[in-house]
């Protein structure tokens, strides 16, 4: 069930009317729905029966979100110590949080360890000595999994694709059998297991059984070489749905569906190959999660016709959803209120100085005209946390509904912001 849908035609998002929010706090803006991120932490830690389930910060890492996750049981995956730091401070304990990413500075290395997170995910054999050294210097014992390139083509964007042997993203096999076997000898470190992630919105299940079937066969020739792991960390990467989110008689419907993986479908494949091996097991979703827990919502400041193009013009631009000039990616568009049968195709764009600045192209939609508020669905994830200031444009508010209730989980910035870390030079 999606907890945004449409009443007599205005949307809404649980008890809340978006039109509402919109007046009140002003667009563009960030909606959230706490049923909606509920109801997919639930379906996943249900799917995933024994496993323990770190949240993705990087999807989305604001505070008020992060605790009701950490409240309902989920803990931390994190890539720098800006979000151990968030982490710490939005209820996630230590033993909670991981620390993953391929350029761990010395100092959050240190970080991490004086805040006795529950590992370091090791991306190179240099990073391992590297550890084991910072772990000596401050008389600890670091807890670490070694991130394994698999080389396993995840069949998403490439951008967004980890585990092939041509990207930066852990160690290649052959090699890192002789980093697990360091590992054991080193004196400040304590090897816990084995990390994969081969990519993010992956929607079909075959490279996630590829990934489990190779770390099986890499347990076994650890063994072989004496090496014994406790855990295995699968990463992320479920896939969801962009096109036709939401569906209404008054809405175009787009062919050629995209398909979202079902993450008990992922977990009844996935599950009975990993258990073999006896290890805990953790997974790393982000975008699952909050994906369609999020919309940003819009007003539209022009129409323009050109000879070729229908441009709908809105304050929604690329430094509040970056993806579709990044990866090209869909976002469903829709109108807050459906008060037009007629559909029209146009470019969706923002006012941002750049060409790459649309969220959708040759989009069809039901007219819009000035002063409307339109909304791009399926925004939780990836969207806020890669927003930019650029144009000096001030990030957006973020709100999070409950039920009947809102609440601002964000301030709107101000120009006053815009300045705040800069200094005048006398010169
Ligand atoms: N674990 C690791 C090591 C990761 O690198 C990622 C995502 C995740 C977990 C979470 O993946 P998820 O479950 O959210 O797919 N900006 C891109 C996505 C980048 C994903 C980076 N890594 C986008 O907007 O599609």
């Amino acid at each position: 069930m999606l907890h945004f849908y449409y009443k007599s035609d205005e949307l809404y998002c649980e008890g809340v009317p978006i039109r509402k929010i919109a007046e009140e706090f002003g667009t563009p803006i960030y909606i959230y729905s706490k049923a909606q991120i509920t109801q997919n932490f639930e379906l996943l830690k249900n799917s995933l029966r024994n496993s323990k389930i770190l949240y993705a910060l990087k999807a989305n890492s604001n505070p008020s979100i992060l605790k009701i996750l950490s409240k309902l049981g989920a803990g931390a995956d994190t890539v720098s110590a800006g979000e151990i730091y968030i982490a710490l401070n939005s209820g996630f304990k230590p033993e909670e949080i991981s620390f993953a990413g391929v350029g761990k500075y010395d100092d959050e290395i240190k970080f991490a360890l004086e805040n006795d997170i529950f590992s370091l995910n090791i991306e190179s054999p240099q990073e391992l000595l590297i550890v084991n050294e910072i772990a000596k210097s401050l008389n600890k014992t670091a807890r670490i999994l070694i991130r394994v390139n698999p080389d396993i083509n995840a069949q998403t964007h490439p951008y967004i694709s980890t585990g092939i042997k041509t990207s930066k993203f852990g160690i290649d096999p052959n090699e890192a059998i002789d980093v697990f076997k360091k590992a054991t000898n080193l004196t400040n470190v304590e090897l816990l297991g084995i990390h994969t992630h081969i990519g993010s919105q992956i929607v079909s299940v075959e490279p996630f059984v590829e990934t489990a079937e190779f770390i099986l066969r890499y347990i076994e020739k650890l063994e072989k070489n004496g090496v014994k792991i406790s855990h295995i960390d699968f990463g992320g990467g479920l896939g969801v749905k962009y096109k036709n989110a939401i569906v209404n008689d008054k809405l175009p419907f787009e062919e050629n569906d995209d398909k979202e993986l079902n993450p008990e479908l992922f977990a009844n494949e996935i599950l009975p190959i990993l258990e073999k091996t006896g290890c805990e097991l953790i997974f790393e979703p982000g975008r699952f999660i909050i994906a369609n827990a999020g919309i940003i919502v819009g007003k539209v400041l022009y129409t323009k016709k050109s000879k070729v193009k229908n441009f709908i013009i809105t304050d929604i631009s690329m430094t509040e959803l970056i993806r579709p000039a990044l990866y090209k990616a869909y976002h469903q568009i829709v109108p807050v209120i459906l008060k037009s049968e007629e559909i029209e195709i146009a470019d969706i764009v923002g006012p941002v100085c750049e060409t790459s600045d649309f969220i959708a192209i040759d989009r069809k939609i039901p007219s819009v005209s000035r002063g409307d508020y339109i909304v791009v669905m399926t925004a939780g994830a990836y969207g806020f946390v890669s927003s930019s200031n650029y144009n000096a444009r001030p990030r957006p508010a973020e709100i999070l509904i409950d039920g009947e209730n809102y609440y601002l989980i964000r301030e709107r910035e101000t120009f006053e912001d815009l300045l705040s870390k800069t200094l005048m030079t006398k010169i």
